[in-house]
């Protein structure tokens, strides 16, 4: 039972370095993208394995837009293409697949292939497997502040003790995450030590993994090493212990 509770519930990644990883290869940028979907397939089975219940990914952010055409361009076909491959394999090992993040800015081909996988995976119950696609987190509290304001609208009798400032506002129910467990882990590859505009308010407590490896040699052993740093940590949530 102890060694169960140290296994994280949630594990999200910041897959970052696959420009770096191609370019160190004197390829182009967009092959480290290709390699890296590669990662993101050992990680779910390390994850599986481990008995992890949901594991999220950072695949692309709201800044990123602000990238080349052509590399924007090359990751949208990649999310599609990788829709298309893994779908078998995603039912068989009985992974939930859902994407969240700004879905207006995605193009209705990209929509569809993306609603099409979550229906036919909906009731699969091994993992939940949430790629984050045009997502950042000051957009998910906006389009939250959004939500709350139109509850407030729409149910004039709830808005009194909505506003109520004794009240606690359940945020994490107008974030995109609802219903999604806080990540225990957040791991970041490649070096950098940032967010980046990840999870702001579903990071608040999450352990926090950084990494040298650049995200497309990022693998099993990683995660499982990334598992054993969790599960050293000790997790105090501002209280005495
Ligand atoms: C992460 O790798 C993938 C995305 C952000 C889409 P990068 O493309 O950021 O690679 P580096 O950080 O430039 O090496
Ligand atoms: C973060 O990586 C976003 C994703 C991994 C999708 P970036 O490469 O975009 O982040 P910065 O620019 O180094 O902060
Ligand atoms: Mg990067």
């Amino acid at each position: 039972m102890e060694k169960d509770s140290r296994i994280p519930v949630h594990v999200s990644m910041i897959m970052d370095g696959n420009g770096r990883w191609a370019r160190a290869r004197g390829q182009e940028r967009v092959f480290g993208h290709k390699k890296g979907a590669e990662s993101v397939r050992a990680c779910l089975e390390a994850a599986i394995e481990a008995g992890v219940k949901y594991l999220s990914v950072y695949a692309f952010s709201e800044e990123n837009w602000n990238r080349p055409r052509q590399e924007v361009d090359f990751l949208m076909k990649l999310m599609a293409d990788s829709i298309s491959d893994e779908m078998e394999s995603l039912m068989k090992n009985g992974v939930r697949f859902r994407v969240l993040g700004n879905r207006a800015r995605l193009s209705p081909d990209l929509l569809e292939a993306i609603s099409s996988l979550e229906a036919m995976t909906r009731d699969n119950g091994t993992i939940d497997l949430i790629v984050f696609l045009s997502y950042s987190g000051r957009w998910d509290i906006s389009q939250a502040a959004r939500r709350f304001a139109q509850h407030c609208i729409e149910c004039p009798e709830e808005a009194a003790k909505l506003l109520d400032e004794n009240e606690p506002v359940d945020m994490g129910s107008y974030l995109v995450t609802a219903g999604i467990p806080d990540p225990d882990l957040i791991i970041r590859t490649s070096g950098e030590k940032r967010l980046s505009n990840y999870l702001l308010w579903q990071g608040a407590y999450s352990e926090l993994v950084f990494v040298d490896k650049l995200w497309p040699d990022f693998r099993r052993d990683d995660f499982f090493d990334a598992l054993a740093e969790y599960s050293s940590r000790d997790r105090r949530y501002g209280k005495v212990k």
